[in-house]
C-alpha cells in the first residue's frame, strides 16, 4: 500500500503518477493537441479568476451537496469519461467506479475503456454514466446504447466535438498501442514500472473491452489513433442526436460545446444537460479555455438546460469559480487519472477528498456554508479572455 498520509494536492499525484505509469499512457493523459495553447490555458485561466474573501461570518456545518441530472451528488463534480484509463492501472475503470460511488459522484464510463460496461456494472455496481462516441457502424452503436441500458446505466453522455482526433505529438512519438508494442524503447520504460506490470499481469483486462470482440470485422483496435480514423463518423450531426436520444430513452448529456450557438441547438434538442468541454484541450488547439466560454453559454441556454463544464479542474476551488459562473456540475479527468496511476483506488479517493476539501474550504473563505447559495458575487470583478 502506498501511504498517501504526504499527498496534500492533486500535483503531488500527478508527480507520483508519472513515476508508476509507463511513458505512453502517462503521455496520453498529460498533453493537449499541437501547441498545446488551449490545454495550458484551460488551467491558467482559472488561475485569472480572484476569489473575494469574507470575514466574521459563522462558517459551521457546511454543505456542498448537489445534484447533477437529479442525481445528488455529494458536492457538484463528476469522473469525466477518459480513454485508456485500465491503462493507467490495471482494472482502472473498475477501480475509478468504486471510488466514484463510495465518495456519492457519478464515475462516467468511456467508450474507448479497457474494462468493459458489463465488467464495471458487475464489479463496481450500476448507476454509473456511460460515454458514447458515435461510429461508422450503426449496428455496433445501438447495441452499445443497449449495453449500457441493460447495465442500469443512469446517463448518457454524447461526445460532440470527437468525429476525428486531436493530432497529440507524443502520442505518435511514444507510438501509442494498447496493449503496448514490445519495442526497445518501451521495454526499457517498462522496467522501470514493476507495480503497472505487476498488476498488468494479474488481470486479463488489456484491450478496449467494449469494442473487442463486438465489432464485426475489427480484430484490433489497439491503435487508437488509427482505428479513430477509420472507425469514428465523420458525419455525426442534430440528427444522429435526436435518434440516439430516442434509443437510450434515459438521460442524455451532451459533451463538447463551446459556442451559444451550439449550446442553443444542444437545448433544442431536449437533452438533459450540456457540458462546456474543449476536450481537455486535446482536440481544436487554439479555441478558448472551457472557463472562459462559460458565461456566454450560461448566458444564452442557463434557463433552459442544465450547464456543466470540465477542462483544466485541478482543484477544489476551480470547481467553485466554475460552479460561481454557472456550471451546475463539473468534471475531472486527468485529476483522477494522477490518482488512478499513482496508487489506484485509493489514489482517486486520494483525489476526491482533496478536491472536497478545497471546495469546502474556499468555499468558506467566501462567506458560504452552502453551495446552492454560491454566485459569481465571490470572483472579483475582473476581464476574462473570451
Ligand atoms: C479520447 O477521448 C481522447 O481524448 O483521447
Amino acid at each position: 500500500m502506498t501511504d498517501l498520509s504526504k499527498i496534500t494536492c492533486i500535483e503531488d499525484l500527478r508527480v507520483l503518477a508519472r513515476r508508476r505509469v509507463p511513458r505512453m499512457f502517462y503521455d496520453y493523459v498529460d498533453s493537449g493537441s499541437w501547441t498545446e495553447g488551449t490545454y495550458r490555458a484551460n488551467q491558467a485561466d482559472f488561475q485569472k479568476l480572484l476569489l473575494r474573501q469574507r470575514v466574521a461570518i459563522n462558517m459551521e456545518d457546511r454543505c456542498t451537496a448537489a445534484a447533477m441530472v437529479g442525481e445528488p451528488v455529494t458536492m457538484p463534480v463528476a469522473l469525466a469519461p477518459t480513454g485508456l484509463t485500465g491503462m493507467q492501472h490495471a482494472d482502472g475503470e473498475i477501480l475509478a467506479a468504486r471510488a466514484a460511488r463510495k465518495f456519492g459522484i457519478p464515475f462516467t464510463l468511456s467508450t474507448m475503456s479497457i474494462c468493459s460496461i458489463e465488467d464495471v456494472a458487475r464489479h463496481a455496481g450500476p448507476g454509473f454514466w456511460f460515454q458514447l462516441y458515435v461510429m461508422r457502424d450503426r449496428d455496433f452503436i445501438e447495441r452499445l446504447i443497449d449495453r449500457a441500458k441493460t447495465a442500469g446505466c443512469g446517463a448518457l453522455v454524447i461526445t460532440l466535438d470527437l468525429q476525428i482526433l486531436g493530432q497529440r505529438h507524443k502520442d505518435i512519438k511514444n507510438g501509442l498501442t494498447t496493449p503496448p508494442k514490445p519495442t526497445l524503447a518501451t521495454l526499457i520504460d517498462l522496467a522501470a514500472k514493476p507495480r503497472w506490470i505487476a498488476g498488468m499481469l494479474r488481470t486479463p483486462r488489456r484491450r478496449f473491452g467494449n469494442i473487442h470482440g463486438h465489432v464485426k470485422g475489427v480484430t484490433d483496435a489497439g491503435n487508437l489513433a488509427a482505428w479513430t480514423a477509420d472507425q469514428f463518423d465523420p458525419r455525426l450531426n442534430w440528427g444522429d442526436v435526436e435518434w440516439i436520444k430516442k434509443r437510450w430513452g434515459g438521460k442524455v448529456i451532451l459533451k463538447g460545446i463551446m459556442e451559444p450557438e451550439d449550446a442553443r441547438l444542444a437545448a433544442a434538442s431536449g437533452a438533459d444537460a450540456l457540458i462546456v468541454s474543449n476536450h481537455g484541450g486535446r482536440q481544436l488547439d487554439g479555441a478558448p479555455s472551457a472557463i472562459a466560454a462559460l458565461p456566454a453559454i450560461v448566458d444564452a441556454v442557463g434557463r433552459q438546460i442544465e450547464v456543466h463544464m470540465d477542462s483544466g479542474i485541478r482543484s477544489g476551488q476551480d470547481v467553485l469559480k466554475a460552479w460561481a459562473l454557472g456550471a451546475r456540475g463539473t468534471y475531472i479527468g486527468r485529476a483522477f487519472l494522477y490518482g488512478l496511476g499513482a496508487a489506484g483506488e485509493a489514489g482517486v479517493t486520494k483525489a476526491l477528498e482533496i478536491i472536497h476539501r478545497e471546495l469546502d474550504m474556499t468555499m468558506a473563505f467566501c462567506g458560504h456554508t452552502r453551495i446552492d447559495a454560491v454566485d459569481q458575487r465571490i470572483l472579483r470583478a475582473q476581464a476574462m479572455p473570451s
